[in-house]
């Protein structure tokens, strides 16, 4: 897609205007043609726009050959990043129908509070533009966004370029959550990482293999691959620009199938268990949008890649397996997989001195339960941490929900047999997992977020959502 700035002349086959129900006299008449704004004053009186989010208005003027749209969000001084997005994406989605090639975005009017309104705007036009069969043949090519005179156009065409290499990085995630799993295994999650070596000269990216784990005594990890002929892959991504400069580290849950292993899922969704690799995706399209927008940041990204199965190899519940940092851990559930990749990549992750480790995870059907599919579940062991993550997370929409880490839950991973076991009792299912994961980070300041209800969608829309990678762009941008 094409982004132009939007000027006197330009001209777009359809002209995107966003009114609001408690303003919509002030709706952008310079924006309108004349005798479209007549149509539209009346239309007004007649409560034929209403402003009301959700609602849209189509007009047209032949003379002039313009088409506008008009696309309500409710109350200006309510509008949330998620109804903005939520409302362009239903015009886009209408506009797409139509077989159209340019459209125009009148921005003026965009109130929303912190986050960039035209970066907002860019990411949702190309996550539109993402079609996993590649059947949707959108016409769209251009856009031109009609912002205020105070953006300058190096300012413009900067915002542009980090907006696409972001909206660039998401859908990569996206694609790869959405790969069947017969596709996406860690060695092709490996394969994915290796190619965004050509992106950057700053881009270095290392694999390790089994043998290689084993030195290194990842127990743990390996615990979990031994049932499976896929073998597991740690994935070392790294973007320093920066000489002499402590590291930011993103660790993904690259679990390319969760079967359950030997306490076996039951059957209903279990394909869904394909985006058991989502973190590991979203660490992935972050990499790729680093090293696409030439970001002044040292990132690390670490992908704990491993296939989960039932096999006559497979770990055993009560097995006990030690982990890279030492402590032994007693299996109890072979479902509670993904802490027991991570924990041992978290532990490889002290190497390079990380000013933050940040782990992202599909961990735990609890945490579904108890926030629902809107906000990531965050944890975390410093505090200065989760005001940034919440910083984030607020100005970007891709929302997260703090969660405790009280010492009773860490209790529960009490064992007789092993300094930790892998699983807590009952209730707070996505706490003790977080619980499980922080024995290993004691030292770091590091944060946690499952991202079991965020990372994609089912039902109709079954799909991956590419978050939280627009969460971790502005954590790495806005952290330098
Ligand atoms: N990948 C799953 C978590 C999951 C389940 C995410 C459903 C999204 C939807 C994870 O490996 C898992 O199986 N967790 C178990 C932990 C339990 C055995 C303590 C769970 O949530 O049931
Ligand atoms: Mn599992
Ligand atoms: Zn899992």
């Amino acid at each position: 897609m094409k982004y132009l700035r939007f000027n006197k002349n330009s001209k777009a086959d359809y002209n995107l205007l966003f009114v609001y129900e408690d303003k919509l006299s002030s709706l952008n008449k310079s924006a309108l043609s004349d005798a479209v704004f007549e149509d539209v004053k009346l239309a007004i009186s007649n409560k034929l726009v209403t402003g009301a989010s959700g609602s849209m208005n189509i007009f047209s003027s032949k003379m002039y050959e313009k088409n506008y749209f008009l696309v309500g969000l409710g109350q200006k001084n309510k509008l949330t990043i998620q109804n903005y997005e939520k409302n362009l994406n239903s015009a886009l989605k209408k506009i797409n129908g139509y077989n159209i090639k340019s459209i125009s975005l009148d921005l003026n009017n965009i109130a929303i509070r912190n986050y960039d309104h035209i970066k907002s705007s860019i990411i949702e036009i190309e996550k539109t533009q993402y079609s996993y069969k590649k059947t949707n043949t959108s016409s769209l090519k251009e856009c031109l966004l009609n912002v205020s005179s105070k953006i300058s156009n190096k300012q413009l065409n900067n915002t542009i370029d980090i907006s696409i290499a972001i909206a660039n990085g998401l859908n990569k995630a996206r694609i790869l959550g959405d790969t069947p799993p017969n596709i996406c295994n860690p060695t092709f999650l490996a394969k994915e990482a290796k190619k965004l070596e050509k992106l950057n000269k700053n881009l270095k990216v290392e694999v390790l293999d089994e043998k290689q784990m084993r030195t290194l005594k990842m127990g743990s990890l390996l615990s979990v691959s031994q049932g499976s002929t896929q073998p597991a892959k740690l994935v070392i991504i790294k973007y320093m620009p920066i000489k002499n400069k402590q590291p930011i580290v993103l660790v993904g849950k690259g679990i390319t199938f969760d079967t359950g292993g030997i306490s076996l899922k039951p059957s209903p969704n279990m394909d869904e268990m394909k985006y058991d690799m989502s973190g590991a995706g979203s660490v992935i399209g972050t990499m790729q949008a680093c090293a696409e927008m030439n970001l002044k940041n040292n990132v690390i990204g670490i992908l704990a890649c491993a296939e989960n199965m039932p096999s006559g190899v497979a770990t055993r519940p009560g097995d006990v397996v030690t982990s890279m940092s030492g402590i032994t851990i007693e299996i109890l559930n072979t479902d509670a997989e993904g802490r027991l990749v991570l924990c041992d990549a978290l532990t490889f992750s002290k190497k390079y001195k990380p000013r933050y480790i940040l782990d992202m995870a599909t961990l735990t059907g609890a945490c579904l339960v108890g926030l629902g599919k809107y906000p990531s579940g965050l944890f975390s062991n410093n505090d200065v941490l989760t005001k940034k993550i919440k910083s984030s997370a607020d100005k970007t929409g891709d929302r997260v929900w703090e969660l405790p880490l009280y010492s009773d839950y860490f209790d529960e991973l009490k064992t007789n047999f092993a300094d930790i076991q892998n699983i807590g009792g009952r209730y707070g299912g996505a706490i003790t997992a977080a619980a499980f994961l922080a024995n290993f980070t004691t030292e770091e300041k590091w944060a946690h977020l499952d991202i079991a209800g965020t990372a994609w969608d089912s039902g109709n829309d079954k799909g991956s959502t590419g978050r939280p990678v627009k969460l971790l762009t502005d954590f790495v941008m806005t952290n330098k």
